[in-house]
C-alpha cells in the first residue's frame, strides 16, 4: 500500500479561472451509503480547491456530477434515469459538463454503456480517482473531448484531501476503504476493491481537527470496521483505534459502521462499555436468520454465534440497542429459512431494520445461483417481516418513555416549532425548542411515542 498526500493542482485552477468568465458552479449528487456521501464531500473539497463554487440544482451548474451506487439494480436505474433527464438541459447549455463517478463507474459494463448510449456524459471516473479530478477536468476543458476512464483499482490511499462537509456538527470519518469479504450477493468488493486501512496517525489527526472545529458527532466509516488495521505496518485493531480516539479531550460522541458480525469481538463490546464517548448502539447487519442461507451468503457466522454476541453486549452495555440489514429472497430462500429470519428478528428486538429484497448483481457468485422463488412471494415475505418489525420497534420505543436523556439536536422536526434530536441509542425524539439549539446537546424528557417517533420536552 502506498500513502500519498494530496497536492493542490495550480495549473487546473488557472485553467478554470481562464475558461469561465465568472466562478463556475458544481452540483454534486451522492447516492448510496455513507462512504459515498463522505466521498462526495471530498469531491466538493477538491473542486472548491480549483476555484469552483457549489450549487444545489443542475439548472445553475457548469458541472453536474453523479456520485453513484451500484448495490442494487434499483439504485443503478435511478441514476441512469436522472442522467437521462439532463439531456434537454445539456442541449440548451452545451458547455455544461456532465460526469458520473462512484461505484457504478467502477463497473466496465456501465462505462461501456455510457460510452455508447449516453453521449452527453462527458466525464467518468471511479472511486479511486477523486484526487485526479482536477487533472481530468483540465484535460476535458482543454481537449473538448469525452474523458471516460475505465475502471482501475489503485493500491493507494490519498491523505489530506480537501473536504467540504455537509454538516457543521456531524462528520464522517473514513478509517478504511474497500472490502475483502465477498458476501456472495454483494457487488461492493468488486467496485470498491480490496480492503485498505488508513494509518492511525492520519485518522487521529483528522479526528482532532474535527473535535477542535466543534463537531459533536463523528462517525467512523468502513465496510467492515472490525477488520481495521489489517495490512498496516502498525499493530492495531479497531478497539485500539477507538481507545486512541476516545483519549482526545472534548465534548463529542463517536459512532461507527459497519460492524461485520464475524469480526465484532468481545473486546469491541468491552470497549463500548468502557468508553463514554462511544454511543450505545451497534449496527450489526445479520442479513438472514437461516444458517443454511448464511453459509450460501458466505457470511461466516451462525445464528447462534450472532445471538451470543448480542447477549454478551446486552450484559456488558446496559441499554445498548441494535439495528440491522436484512435481505429477503436470497436465491433459494425457503419459507422455513424466512421463518428463521422472523424468529431471529423477534429474539434480538431491533430498534431499526433496513430491509432489502435480493437484487441480482452481475459478476457476483449469487448471480449464478438458482432463484426459483417468484417476485410476488418475495414481496409478500418482505411485507410480513415489516409488519413484525413495526410492532417490535413500536414497543421498544415506547418503553423508553419516562426517561430523561441527552440528545444531539439535529434539525427541524415534522411539526411546526419542533426540533429533532438523536439519542445515544440512535432513536430520535421530537420536542419544542428554539432552533438555536441545533447542533448542540440538550436534555430531553421523553413523554410519549407515536408509532416509531418519540415525543419529548426540553428539560432545563
Ligand atoms: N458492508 C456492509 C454494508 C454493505 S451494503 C455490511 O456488510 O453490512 C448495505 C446493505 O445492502 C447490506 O448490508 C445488504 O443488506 C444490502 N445488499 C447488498 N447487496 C445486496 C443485493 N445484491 N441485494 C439486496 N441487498 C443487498
Ligand atoms: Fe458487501 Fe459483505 Fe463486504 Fe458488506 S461485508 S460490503 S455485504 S461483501
Ligand atoms: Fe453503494 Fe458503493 Fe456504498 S455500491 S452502498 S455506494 S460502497
Amino acid at each position: 500500500m502506498e500513502f500519498l498526500n494530496f497536492t493542490h493542482d495550480q495549473s487546473a485552477a488557472d485553467l478554470v479561472a481562464a475558461v469561465y468568465p465568472t466562478q463556475p458552479l458544481a452540483y454534486i449528487h451522492s447516492y448510496g451509503c455513507q462512504q459515498n456521501v463522505s466521498d462526495g464531500e471530498r469531491i466538493k473539497g477538491v473542486l472548491i480547491d480549483i476555484g469552483f463554487g457549489l450549487c444545489d440544482s443542475p439548472e445553475n451548474a457548469d458541472l453536474v456530477l453523479f456520485n453513484t451506487c451500484a448495490v442494487r439494480e434499483h439504485a443503478e436505474q435511478r441514476v441512469l434515469g436522472n442522467v437521462g433527464a439532463l439531456k434537454p438541459l445539456k442541449e440548451k447549455k452545451p458547455g455544461m459538463i456532465i460526469g458520473l463517478c462512484g461505484c457504478m463507474a467502477n463497473q466496465q459494463q456501465v462505462v461501456d454503456k455510457i460510452r455508447k448510449s449516453y453521449p452527453y456524459v462527458d466525464l467518468v471516473f471511479g472511486v479511486d480517482g477523486i484526487d485526479t479530478l482536477p487533472a481530468l477536468l483540465a484535460q476535458k476543458l482543454q481537449q473538448k473531448k469525452r474523458i471516460l476512464m475505465d475502471p482501475a483499482q489503485r493500491p493507494v490511499i490519498v491523505e489530506q484531501m480537501p473536504v467540504c462537509r455537509d454538516s457543521k456538527f456531524r462528520a464522517w470519518l473514513p478509517i478504511m476503504y474497500g472490502c475483502d469479504n465477498f458476501c456472495t450477493y454483494c457487488i461492493v468488493p468488486y467496485v470498491r476493491g480490496r480492503e485498505k486501512s488508513r494509518r492511525s496517525a492520519d485518522i487521529l489527526a483528522e479526528f482532532k481537527q474535527l473535535v477542535a472545529a466543534g463537531y459533536k458527532e463523528i462517525t467512523l466509516l468502513g465496510q467492515n470496521v472490525n477488520s481495521y488495521g489489517k495490512g498496516l505496518d502498525e499493530n492495531i485493531d479497531f478497539s485500539d483505534l477507538l481507545n486512541l480516539l476516545c483519549a482526545v479531550p472534548g465534548d463529542y460522541q463517536i459512532r461507527f459502521m459497519t460492524s461485520h458480525p464475524k469480526d465484532a469481538s468481545r473486546k469491541l463490546i468491552d470497549t463500548i462499555a468502557a468508553q463514554p464517548h462511544l454511543c450505545k448502539h451497534l449496527h450489526l447487519p445479520v442479513q438472514c436468520g437461516s444458517n443454511r442461507v448464511l453459509q450460501e451468503m458466505n457470511r461466516r457466522y451462525t445464528v447462534e454465534q450472532y445471538l451470543e454476541l448480542v447477549e454478551y453486549a446486552r450484559q456488558r452495555v446496559p441499554g445498548i440497542t441494535f439495528s440491522s440489514d436484512i435481505i429477503v429472497g436470497f436465491p433459494g430462500e425457503t419459507e422455513e429459512d424466512f421463518q428463521g429470519t422472523i424468529d431471529l428478528v423477534k429474539k434480538v428486538g431491533y430498534m431499526q431494520l433496513f430491509t432489502f429484497i435480493y437484487s441480482k448483481r452481475t459478476g457476483t457468485k449469487a448471480a449464478e445461483m438458482e432463484d426459483p422463488t417468484p417476485r410476488k412471494e418475495k414481496t409478500d415475505r418482505m411485507q410480513r417481516l415489516l409488519n413484525v418489525q413495526e410492532k417490535i420497534a413500536m414497543e421498544l420505543i415506547h418503553r423508553q418513555v419516562g426517561q430523561t436523556v441527552r440528545v444531539l439536536v439535529e434539525g427541524f422536526g415534522r411539526a411546526e416549532g419542533n426540533l429533532v434530536g438523536r439519542l445515544d441509542n440512535n432513536l430520535t425524539v421530537e420536542f419544542a425548542a428554539d432552533e438555536s439549539l441545533i447542533g448542540s446537546y440538550a436534555n430531553v424528557k421523553l413523554t410519549d411515542s407515536r408509532a416509531t417517533v418519540l415525543l419529548g420536552e426540553l428539560d432545563q
